[in-house]
């Protein structure tokens, strides 16, 4: 049945997105007619100077924002005209997001950080729990469960970031500037796991990183300037996820619902 992989549309594909702020003389193009397709597997590094539209494009794919024109299609299902809740829906089940700053709750455990994004899809406080620990296992946080995050280093941060971020198991990880705040071995820890998440778990990565070193992790580079997309680089030796993505096959609601 399912065994045709190859007519799988891309997972993100954009074309013609512009992004308006503002009106009248205060008018500003953040964005200005970006075309990227990202196809699942991938793990790609956005650069490009700062206020270029980097994180503009970032909370484009990630469904927090909406473009002014063009199309965003995700699964081939276009999203642009997607009501606010339909994007949320559509967000909470497929992508997992790491902010530029780590975003998580102050007085609030790492535990209880990463279990957020459950609460918001509706499940139970033992599922809840277990996969809360898994997935903060999973970036190496065993047994700070119950710190907050006064209690934990800039590195260990960004690893409860990633956990919350992948504790949906999502198919699309967004990661802006995930190594922004860290020293070199930090970053080199954080690179390290999100390459692990690509290639074991088959998850899509997009990450933004003003750092050539970061870049280098992943297997594309997409270069911005001034709103729009000015270079795409495949880098030799980063192979895509070997393994084939999880639940590739899944037949959910969401390709039922476009049609697909
Ligand atoms: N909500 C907003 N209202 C008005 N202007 C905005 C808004 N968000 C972003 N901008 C502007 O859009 C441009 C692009 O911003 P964006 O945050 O996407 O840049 P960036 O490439 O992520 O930069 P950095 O590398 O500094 O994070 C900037 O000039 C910014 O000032
Ligand atoms: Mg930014």
């Amino acid at each position: 049945m399912n065994t045709v992989a190859a007519a799988e549309p891309p997972l993100v594909a954009l074309a013609g997105v512009t992004k308006t702020y503002g009106s009248g003389s205060a008018t500003f193009h953040a964005l200005r007619g970006v075309d990227l397709e990202i196809a699942r597997g991938e793990f790609t590094a956005i650069m490009g100077p700062s206020g270029c539209g980097k994180s503009t494009a970032m909370n484009i794919i990630g469904c927090l924002d909406q473009a002014t024109r063009g199309s965003y299609r995700f699964r081939g299902v276009e999203i642009t005209g997607l009501t606010r809740d339909q994007r949320a829906r559509l967000r909470r089940r497929y992508i997992g997001f790491v902010f530029q700053g780590f975003n998580l709750l102050a007085r609030t455990s790492a535990q209880e950080n990463v279990e957020l994004p459950l609460v918001y899809r509706g499940h139970g406080a033992r599922e809840r729990h277990a996969a809360a620990r898994s997935a903060l296992a999973q970036v190496g946080l065993a047994g700070w469960e119950h710190h907050t995050p006064a209690e934990l280093s800039g590195g260990q941060l960004q690893r409860v970031a990633i956990a919350r971020a992948i504790v949906t198991s999502p198919m699309l990880l967004l990661a802006d500037e995930p190594t922004g705040n860290l020293d070199s071995q930090r970053s080199v820890e954080i690179m390290d796991l999100l390459v692990a998440l690509n290639r074991e778990r088959g998850i899509t990565i997009v990450m933004v990183t003003h750092e050539h070193d970061m870049a280098a992790y992943a297997a594309r580079v997409l270069r911005f300037r001034d709103g729009v997309v000015v270079g795409d680089e495949r880098q030799p030796g980063t192979p895509r996820a070997a393994a084939a993505p999880a639940g590739a096959a899944e037949d959910d609601a969401f390709a039922a619902r476009a049609g697909a």
